[in-house]
């Protein structure tokens, strides 16, 4: 089966901040993981172009929509690479494939008789490109997301008929208990759909910014019904010649942040339902990273900026960060403060140190050489089914909980360097098996956990790897098993403590 995950794609009216980079590692860290398993691996991200929230900005701005859109995919492409994500495609809203399937699509749905012309009346978040159920809105008429005045509406649409779906979704929720993760979220969208569906608006009247309605060319698409789509229209055009939908559809994981939980759980399989077309197999919705207690957003102007923390750190060190910080599918505080803490403590002391004593010693020791034999079966026990356990939490997008099962063998690497003491070993000539016992035990330990954080932290991974002389980094190099590592190479410091002066 392959394995095909998605982001959001991100809207372009302002640039990337740490929020967006959260989920796009998230998901490079599944897309590396399935890769692992030598499977065959699709995961795909971009930018939503369309709707208010692009139109306004450009407007303040005074430019055209395409104009601010171009410049900031551009800051969206860039920061892919730099976080060392590892996406099979990019795509834009604005690609004049994705309009064409967009339209389609949309038109297959009305065939099946679930559009209908109409008046819509309520309240509206410009920056959501969202209405507004009066039970949500926040004191003073407010968004309870962005906390600005809502707009109020009232415009002749087409409409999607949600309300049909109703029986269909509480179906699919009742048979497919995966369907949405964590569970709370699935309550959550649960009770939404229990709580009555009312038809949503399809299109926008007073908007020109989206992709034409091609059976009204005085309507585009509501923003959310074409950025949608882009799931499951990229496939047919991200390789040139090639239509990846039967291949690749559906999705197996969505992942997302809960702003946006209703559309992808209740709104999304609703117009699958409605085009005939498969269901997404999992939607994960993680939580938002906080930052003095608010939502990090570009609108209320608490954001880290990734690039200048990738630039001081390197972008393993804020993957690791971000994953361990803050349990995937819960909101989390996050600060340069325990950036700083766990750089230190973990990465460098941790990690860092680990990876220095062991190549270290068998310098020391033994000219760099790791000599034949068993493993000590303490050892074994201790990483015994650990590749196994760590599918396993992958699986389920249990990413922090993957990445605890990883570090516990970590440190547990080096209370086995206290408790065997190789330096005490060392200076008796009838412990020389022992200490090769130890040594061999610790490099090998070192391999398959630098293997399983592959997915994490891939830049170091690689590096860590080829110094132990044993660069394969698939799930079944993953296995604790003797004569992998041959010999070792010394290598600088891998998290440096002075990054200032290191420009790591
Ligand atoms: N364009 C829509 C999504 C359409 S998907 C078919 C959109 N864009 S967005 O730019 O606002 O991105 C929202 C997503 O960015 C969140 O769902 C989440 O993945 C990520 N995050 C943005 N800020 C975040 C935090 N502060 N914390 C965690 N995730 C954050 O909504």
């Amino acid at each position: 089966m392959p394995f095909y995950v998605t982001t959001p794609i991100y809207y372009v009216n302002a640039a990337p901040h740490l929020g967006h980079a959260y989920t796009t590692i998230a998901a490079d860290v599944m897309a590396r993981h399935h890769r692992q398993r030598e499977e065959e691996v699709f995961f795909l991200t971009g930018t939503d172009e369309h709707g208010e929230p692009v139109a306004d900005a450009a407007h303040a701005l005074g430019i055209e929509p395409q104009e601010l859109a171009d410049r900031n995919a551009e800051r969206f492409k860039a920061l892919a690479p730099q976080l060392q994500v590892s996406n099979d495609f990019f795509i834009r809203t604005t690609d004049p494939e994705h309009e064409a399937k967009v339209q389609e699509v949309l038109s297959r749905v009305r065939e099946n008789g679930f559009v209908y012309e109409g008046v819509y009346e309520g309240s509206y978040c410009p920056r959501c490109a969202d209405f507004k159920a009066e039970n949500e809105i926040e004191e003073g008429h407010r968004c309870p997301i962005h906390h600005i005045e809502l707009t109020r509406e009232r415009e002749q649409n087409y409409f999607f008929r949600l309300s049909d779906f109703q029986e269909r979704l509480e179906r699919l929720y009742a048979e497919r208990e995966d369907f949405v993760a964590p569970r709370t979220r699935y309550n959550e969208a649960l009770s939404f759909i229990r709580s009555g569906l009312r038809d949503v608006p399809l299109t926008r009247h007073r908007l020109t910014w989206g992709v034409r309605v091609p059976w009204d060319h005085e309507h585009v698409f509501y923003v959310w019904f074409d950025a949608l789509l882009n799931y499951y229209s990229a496939l047919s055009y991200a390789r040139p010649g090639e239509d990846l939908t039967e291949r690749l559809w559906p999705a197996s994981y969505h992942l997302i942040a809960k702003d946006i939980l209703r559309f992808h759980t209740v709104y999304w399989p609703a117009l699958l339902m409605a085009a005939e077309l498969e269901l997404p197999e999992h939607v994960f919705v993680h939580g938002y990273l906080l930052m003095g207690g608010e939502k990090m957003s570009k609108s209320l102007g608490n954001v880290l900026d990734p690039f200048a923390v990738i630039e001081r750190f390197g972008a393993d060190a804020l993957r690791f960060y971000l994953l361990r910080e803050v349990p995937f599918g819960q909101d989390g505080t996050v600060s340069s403060a325990s950036f700083e803490l766990r750089y230190e403590t973990e990465l460098a002391n941790e990690l860092g140190n680990l990876a220095s004593r062991t190549i270290g010693m068998l310098a020391r020791y033994r000219d760099g050489a790791v000599c034949a034999g068993e493993l000590d079966p303490l050892l074994e026990a201790d990483f015994a089914g650990l590749p196994a356990a760590v599918c396993a939490l992958i699986d389920r997008a249990e990413l922090t909980l993957a990445l605890d099962e990883i570090w516990q063998r970590v440190r547990r690497l080096n209370r086995y360097v206290e408790e065997r003491a190789p330096w005490v070993l060392a200076r008796d000539p009838e412990r020389v098996q022992e200490l090769d016992c130890v040594l061999r035990s610790l490099a090998e330990g070192l391999r398959s956990v630098t293997v399983l954080l592959w997915p994490f932290m891939p830049t170091s991974a690689e590096r860590l790897l080829e110094a132990l002389g044993a660069p394969g980094h698939t799930l079944a190099d993953a296995e604790l098993t003797a004569g992998r590592v041959r010999s070792v190479r010394a290598i600088a410091s891998m998290f440096p403590k002075d990054t200032q002066a290191a420009g790591a």
